[in-house]
């Protein structure tokens, strides 16, 4: 048993990919923050950034991982932005091993390119945007980590089995 697992890193790091593969394979329960903040809301997350803007998320997105305390041998998808608050970070730790997918601009770039459901990058200069948040929220994510997975240019299943050789 290696207790629950925790996935940080940058949105389009692979974190909920890598999760349900790792979830397969080591037949551990999956869970993903982003999607029990929509399961409790009824709606997507754009909807909610647009409605009632990012505090409100980041709220439920705090509880959503304090009722995660209890869980046991879960893998577990958090969602970019986690690690932001000091108190999230603390939460993360005490719920399990933390892993950061370390991803670079590139990487990032190809894996949400096409995709429009984070409200965060649809802004003008959505590249610059990338690698402005990622610059500030890097100490974040390294602080919180237990391993540290560099994902640029590995496919999915290097990842999971670099992952598992290290737990
Ligand atoms: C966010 C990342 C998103 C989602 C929300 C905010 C962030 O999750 O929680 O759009 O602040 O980085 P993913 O990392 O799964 O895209």
């Amino acid at each position: 048993m290696f207790g629950n697992i925790i996935l940080v890193g940058f949105m389009g790091s692979g974190k909920s990919t890598v999760g349900k593969e790792l979830s397969k394979l080591l037949n551990r329960k999956f869970i993903d923050t982003d999607e029990e903040v929509e399961k409790e809301e009824g709606r997507s997350i754009n909807d909610i950034f647009n409605t009632q803007g990012e505090q409100f998320f980041r709220n439920i997105e705090t509880k959503t991982l304090e009722s995660l305390l209890e869980k046991k041998n879960y893998i577990i998808s958090t969602g970019g932005g986690i690690v932001l608050k000091e108190y999230n970070r603390q939460l993360l730790k005490k719920i399990g091993k933390v892993i950061f997918l370390h991803a670079d601009v590139n990487h990032i770039v190809n894996n949400v390119k096409y995709d429009d459901t984070r409200p965060l990058l649809q802004t003008e200069d959505w590249i610059k945007t990338i690698s402005e948040m990622l610059e500030s929220r890097e100490d974040k994510y390294l602080s919180t980590a237990d391993i540290i997975i560099q994902t640029s240019g590995k496919n999915i299943e290097s990842i999971v089995q670099e992952i598992i050789s290290l737990l």
